[in-house]
Parts: structure tokens; C-alpha cells; sequence
């Protein structure tokens, strides 16, 4: 019951209509009871009475004695249902046929002399009496008192009202029903719609789209949806690259493993020499498949959390230095100058070994992309509530256009150009940035073809005690 939009709608416009009919009954009889319109109705009603009294047997009552006066009012109220009293201008009152509930104040009709005048007068028990006087004689003068409008009048009037009421009634009702219908209409029909194209999509049409249609809300959440769905779309995209990455490398080293063995098997490799360098390649080989397992179990623990970050004291200076240290041989080799610019750096809390792996990775991408003889500097300095470590090459440098994407797993600017440097697989910047990030810090790139590119890393300096680094990273 009442779980359709359009069923709720009408429900709602009829409480309402009727609600407001209700309100304006009751409104219309209170001030017929309460308001000025109820004692208009009294006056009216005494005013005629007192219209017929001159006419007839009043005029009778002038002259007559109190002591008979008093039965005669007693007899006119009952005739007329209303309160008579006499009131002299000596004596005061001197006739009242409800005796029960005496007059409070004075009552002295404001314009002796006028034919009738109106007035009103509270009881004993403090009810509110309303009167039209008639004046018999320059002494005596009769009063005609009634309290509030006749139930007979109320009711009269009421169902004089009831009946336009209840045509207005009719009247709400159809109009709820047609508005109902129609608001449901712009709601119910571009969300049907939205359905239709959510199940679409949900059964995998990911080129799909909302249309933006129906009010601002229906657009927003339209729109919401689909930027959830680009999210998705755009994540399966990544997964289905990231498997075809995934088997293209593991298949080139695959490759040239089964190519040696198998010379060496069928004898191709005939010679010692031969065999010694087949064996070579096979290993070279192998141990690149185990590096990029390696670095594929790392993305995939750190992806669902798995990894717990030490949080321990690091000083940056020394890790700097030892891992500067170890590439001082290869940089030999090429004739390269690392050159270090280490400022006094504060402890730092992190995970030591993490991102020895982060600064090893960069310092091996800037050596691998040096030209030979060139320099490289790495350095290092306290700014605000971080330190800033910056490497810096001269070599090639990075397009425009893979300045971004760069970070992307196994996204490498010159597939082939990678390849001939042998170790690499686009992961290293991948792992580097979750490492970083993990740390609460940045990693990022400036660079300029033809001049070279600098890796700048940014470490907060942590407060022991901080409990940001264990949180699990949930990623979309
Ligand atoms: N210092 C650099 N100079 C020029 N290009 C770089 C530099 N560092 C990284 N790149 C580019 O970014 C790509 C991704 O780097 P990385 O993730 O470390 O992967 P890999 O080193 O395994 O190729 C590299 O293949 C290279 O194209
Ligand atoms: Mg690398």
C-alpha cells in the first residue's frame, strides 16, 4: 500500500486538501460562534424580535406594576426564547425573566430616546450577554438579551456552508489527482528511463550513459551515475591492460629462456663459449622475471593493504649517502658525477627500507637515462613541515605528453628505447608513488626534453605518535 511514487503523491495532496478544508470549516463556524459575524447574527435576530414586541403586547408593559411585570417577561421569554428585562431609570431593574444569572454592571442603554440601541452586559457567572433595547416610556425601558447565535442559526448557516465546502471538496480531489499524476509523470517517466539504461550498464555496457533529463536532482544523480560508471569503465580498462602488460613481459623473457635452453639442448650451442652465453642470458633473463614478480606481488600487497609500513626512525641524510654510495661503481662506468647537496636533514618516521627502495629506483632511472659524462645531483633540504629531496638528470628528459602518465604501471615513454636498457619494466615509479604516498608525501616530475628531468620527493616531517601510516590505503 502507498509504495508507488505516484500513490504517495496523491495521498500527500489529499491529506493536504483536506486538511485545509477542515481548517477553513471549522475556521468559518468558530467565527460564526466567537467572531463578529456571530453577534451580528444575535442583534439581527434581537432586533426583530423587538420590531415585533413594539408592535404587539409590549406597549402593554409600560405602566404595568413590577410584581406583574415579572411573570409577563418570564411569559415573553418563553415565547420569544429570549431574556427579557425591564429596567426603570429610578429603580433600575426591575423585571429580568432569568433572574439566575443577575446582570453585573449597570445596565443603562446608552441612548435613551432612539427607538432601539444595542449593547451588551455580563452575567454573574461572567457569560457575555448582547441586547437591543426598545424604550417604552421616558422611564422605562426594555431589554432584549440573547448570548450567543442560536444552534438553529449555526446550523442552518453551516450546512448553508458544508455544501459549497464539499463541492470544493470534490473539486481538490480531482485536482490532486491530476497533479499527482502529472508530478509523478516528470518524476516516474526519465526515472523508468534510468533504470532501463542502470541495467543496461549493469550488465556490462560500459559505453553506455544516463541521459541528463527530469529535475535538477534526477540530473545530479544521473550525472553521479555516470561518473561512477567512467570510474569503472575506466578500471576494468586498467585491469585488462595491466594483464596483457603483465603477459607481454613475462613473455619476452620467456621467450629468449626457451631460445637459449633450447639451443644448448639441440646442440646449436655447440661450443663452450656458446653455452656459457646462452647459460648468461638465461639467467640475466630469470633474474628479471624475479624482479618484476617481485615488484608485482609488492603492487598487488600494497593494493589490498596487505603491506604494513614500518613506522620507525629514518635519518635521511645517511640513507641518502648509503644508497648514492652503492651507484658510485655503475657511475663510474659511464663516467657520471653524483653529485650530493645535503642539507642538516631532521629525523624522519617511516618505513627505512621502503623508501630506500623509492630514492635506489630514481637514482637508478637517472643514471640509467644520464648521458655519459654527465652529472646527476641529488639533493636534499628541510622546507616548512617537510623535507624536499630532489634528483636530477641531464639526460633526455621526458615528452609533454607521458609527463603524466609516467606514473602508470609498466608505462615506459620509449617501449623499445626502455627495452635496450635491458631492467626495466615501468613499474619502479608505479611502486615508488604508492610508497610515497602511503608516507603521506609526494612524488612528482618536472622536466624538459632535450634537458633533463627532476624527480622531487616531499616527506612530512611526523610527529611520533602519528597513526597515519598504518591505515590500510583502500584504491578505486
Ligand atoms: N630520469 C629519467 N629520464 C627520462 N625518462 C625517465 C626517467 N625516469 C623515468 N623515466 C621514464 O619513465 C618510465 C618509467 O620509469 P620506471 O617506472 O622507473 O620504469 P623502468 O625504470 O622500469 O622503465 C621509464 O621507462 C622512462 O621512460
Ligand atoms: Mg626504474
Amino acid at each position: 500500500m502507498f509504495r508507488t511514487l505516484r500513490s504517495r503523491l496523491l495521498l500527500t495532496y489529499l491529506l493536504v486538501s483536506s486538511l485545509v478544508l477542515i481548517l477553513v470549516g471549522v475556521g468559518l463556524m468558530l467565527s460564526l460562534v466567537r467572531g463578529p459575524l456571530g453577534s451580528r447574527l444575535v442583534y439581527l435576530r434581537l432586533h426583530e424580535l423587538a420590531d415585533r414586541i413594539t408592535e404587539d403586547a409590549a406597549l402593554r408593559l409600560i405602566d404595568l406594576e413590577p410584581a406583574r411585570l415579572q411573570p409577563l417577561t418570564e411569559r415573553m421569554n418563553t415565547r420569544y426564547g429570549v431574556r427579557v428585562l425591564v429596567v426603570d431609570i429610578r429603580d433600575g431593574l426591575i423585571a429580568d425573566s432569568q433572574r439566575n444569572s443577575a446582570p453585573l454592571s449597570t445596565l443603562s442603554p446608552r441612548s435613551a430616546g432612539s427607538e432601539s440601541v444595542e449593547g451588551e452586559f455580563e452575567d454573574s457567572s461572567g457569560e457575555t450577554w448582547r441586547f437591543v433595547s426598545i424604550q417604552l416610556n421616558p422611564s422605562r425601558t426594555l431589554l432584549l438579551a440573547a448570548q450567543k447565535p442560536a444552534l438553529r442559526v449555526i446550523i442552518f448557516l453551516g450546512s448553508e456552508l458544508l455544501q459549497p465546502l464539499a463541492r470544493i471538496g470534490i473539486l481538490a480531489l480531482i485536482t490532486s489527482i491530476v497533479l499527482a499524476w502529472l508530478v509523478s509523470l516528470s518524476v516516474v517517466r526519465p526515472l523508468k528511463s534510468m533504470n532501463a539504461a542502470m541495467r543496461k550498464i549493469a550488465g556490462g555496457r560500459f559505453d553506455k550513459r544516463l541521459p541528463l533529463q527530469g529535475s535538477a536532482e534526477m540530473k545530479e544523480a544521473a550525472q553521479a551515475f555516470n561518473d561512477m560508471v567512467e570510474r569503472v569503465a575506466a578500471s576494468q580498462q586498467m585491469e585488462r591492460d595491466f594483464v596483457a602488460n603483465v603477459s607481454h613481459e613475462l613473455k619476452t623473457p620467456l621467450t629468449s629462456i626457451q631460445g637459449y635452453a633450447l639451443a644448448i639442448l639441440d646442440g646449436t650451442a655447440g661450443d663452450e663459449k656458446a653455452r656459457i652465453k646462452a647459460a648468461t642470458v638465461i639467467n640475466t633473463e630469470a633474474q628479471r622475471l624475479h624482479r618484476l614478480v617481485l615488484d608485482l606481488l609488492d603492487l598487488a600487497r600494497m593494493d589490498s593493504g596487505q603491506i604494513k609500513f614500518e613506522r620507525s626512525p629514518v635519518e635521511p641524510g645517511i640513507l641518502l649517502t648509503n644508497i648514492t654510495d652503492k651507484f658510485q661503481i655503475k657511475a663510474d662506468e659511464k663516467g657520471v658525477v653524483l653529485e650530493k647537496h645535503l642539507a642538516l636533514l631532521p629525523v624522519i618516521v617511516g618505513d627505512g627500507d621502503r623508501l630506500a627502495q623509492v630514492f635506489t629506483n630514481l637514482i637508478d632511472n637517472a643514471l640509467k637515462y644520464a648521458p655519459d659524462n654527465s652529472h646527476i645531483s641529488v639533493s636534499a633540504q628541510v622546507e616548512q613541515a617537510q623535507i624536499t629531496v630532489k634528483i636530477r638528470d641531464f639526460g633526455p628528459g621526458i615528452p609533454e605528453k607521458d609527463l603524466s602518465r609516467i606514473f602508470e604501471r609498466f608505462y615506459q615513454v620509449d617501449k623499445s628505447r626502455a627495452r635496450g636498457k635491458a631492467d626495466g619494466s615501468g613499474l619502479g615509479l608505479a611502486i615508488s608513488k604508492e610508497i610515497i604516498e602511503a608516507h603521506n608525501g609526494q612524488l612528482f616530475v618536472e622536466s624538459t626534453p632535450g634537458e633533463g628531468s627532476c624527480f622531487t620527493v616531499c616527506l612530512p616531517i611526523i610527529q611520533p605518535g602519528d597513526q597515519t601510516l598504518n591505515r590500510p590505503r583502500k584504491k578505486v
